[in-house]
């Protein structure tokens, strides 16, 4: 029994793993998009002359630099609080959408 369990316990962790490498859902990110927009724009450009235009980036980076404000790596007030209370997953389901416009 003990065997089964360590067993699933990888699997699991390597079904993760896999999750990891791969991109992020760009219709989950669409749905969290609402709390961006206001800044980003729903075309994923910005609003005002302060707000970087996001569309069409590359999702690598757009994830890199969401991690960055959440992290406290990069800093703005602004986007340090936007970022805070994300997921990995979200941040990759949100690079994924805005890379997509
Ligand atoms: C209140 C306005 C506001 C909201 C809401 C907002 N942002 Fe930002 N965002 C900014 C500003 C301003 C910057 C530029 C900050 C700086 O100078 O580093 C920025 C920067 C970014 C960058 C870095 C762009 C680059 O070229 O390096 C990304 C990516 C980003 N935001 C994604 C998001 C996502 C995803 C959301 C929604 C979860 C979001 N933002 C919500 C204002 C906002």
């Amino acid at each position: 029994m003990k065997k089964i369990i360590t067993y699933s316990a990888l699997a699991i962790m390597g079904l993760g793993m896999v999750n990891v490498a791969q991109a992020g859902d760009a219709a989950a990110g669409k749905v969290k998009s609402a709390i961006c927009i206001a800044c980003h724009g729903a075309d994923g450009i910005g609003t005002t002359n302060m707000n970087p235009n996001i569309a069409g980036q590359k999702e690598a980076y757009l994830a890199k630099s969401i991690k960055a404000y959440r992290d406290g790596v990069r800093n703005d007030p602004m986007m340090g609080a936007m970022a805070k209370p994300l997921s990995d997953a979200d941040i990759d389901n949100l690079a994924a959408y805005f890379s997509s416009l």
